[in-house]
């Protein structure tokens, strides 16, 4: 196995575009086809664990035909500037763990973007995310220039809004039946971390990262 093609993105061309950051712990990586193998196996041996947090999968959600909707979708979204989807990348076994996206980006007034994320049950309670987060937030306030990013959680989350508060976002609202959630309308508790907060968090500050 290369590690330095695992972890580079392939040759940009007119029609993908390619990003990745680097943490200690892990990359993050615009999604590409030759992800799918590793796709497929993280979302397969994680399916009971996600979907009651996610919209209800389609019936061929673990073939390469969503895998390959999917990628379409993304690769159309980064092209026209409305997403900026990344997917997380463990640095000591190169295994493909989750996956952090900046969705739905607004820009005129607004400026903002919702962040949506998903990890391996297998990485939890470990700080990839938080590292996978801190990396994504310093994209999205820096190059893509955004003022504002957005999250929401059911209030049974407790680990979703653990990440989002160590990551600084406020809590700001609570929106009645506001996503489709495993079949179901769902309430969720809205956060908010505007740049200028985003700033007073940056890491050594107030981020609580054990020892
Ligand atoms: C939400 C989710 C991403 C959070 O994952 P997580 O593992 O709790 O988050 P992190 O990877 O940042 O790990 C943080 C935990 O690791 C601990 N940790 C250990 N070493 C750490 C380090 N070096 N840096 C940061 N945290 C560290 C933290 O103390 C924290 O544990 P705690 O919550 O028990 O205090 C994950 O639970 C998930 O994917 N859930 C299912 C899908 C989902 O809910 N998606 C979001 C829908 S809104």
């Amino acid at each position: 196995m290369n590690i330095a093609n695992l972890l580079r993105p392939a040759a940009p061309s007119a029609r993908s575009i390619s990003l990745s950051l680097s943490g200690e712990r892990v990359v993050i990586r615009t999604p590409e086809r030759r992800d799918m193998d590793q796709w497929i196996a993280a979302r397969t041996r994680n399916r009971s664990y996600l979907q009651p947090y996610e919209p209800k999968w389609p019936d061929d959600a673990l073939t390469s035909a969503a895998f390959n909707r999917r990628l379409g979708r993304q690769q159309r979204d980064i092209r026209t500037g409305h997403a900026c989807p990344f997917l997380i990348i463990r640095l000591d076994n190169l295994q493909l763990i989750g996956a952090i996206n900046l969705n739905n980006i607004v820009r005129g007034a607004a400026q903002y973007a919702s962040m949506g994320y998903w990890l391996d049950e297998q990485s939890q309670g470990q700080g990839y995310m938080t590292e996978a987060a801190m990396l994504a937030l310093g994209h999205a306030f820096g190059p893509l220039k955004l003022h504002r990013i957005n999250a929401g959680c059911v209030p049974h989350n407790g680990r979703s809004k653990s990440l989002l508060t160590r990551l600084g976002f406020e809590e700001e609202g609570y929106a009645k039946r506001y996503l489709q959630i495993n079949g179901e309308w769902q309430d969720h508790i809205l956060f908010g971390l505007s740049i200028e907060t985003w700033k007073t968090t940056l890491p050594g500050s107030t981020l609580n990262i054990p020892a």
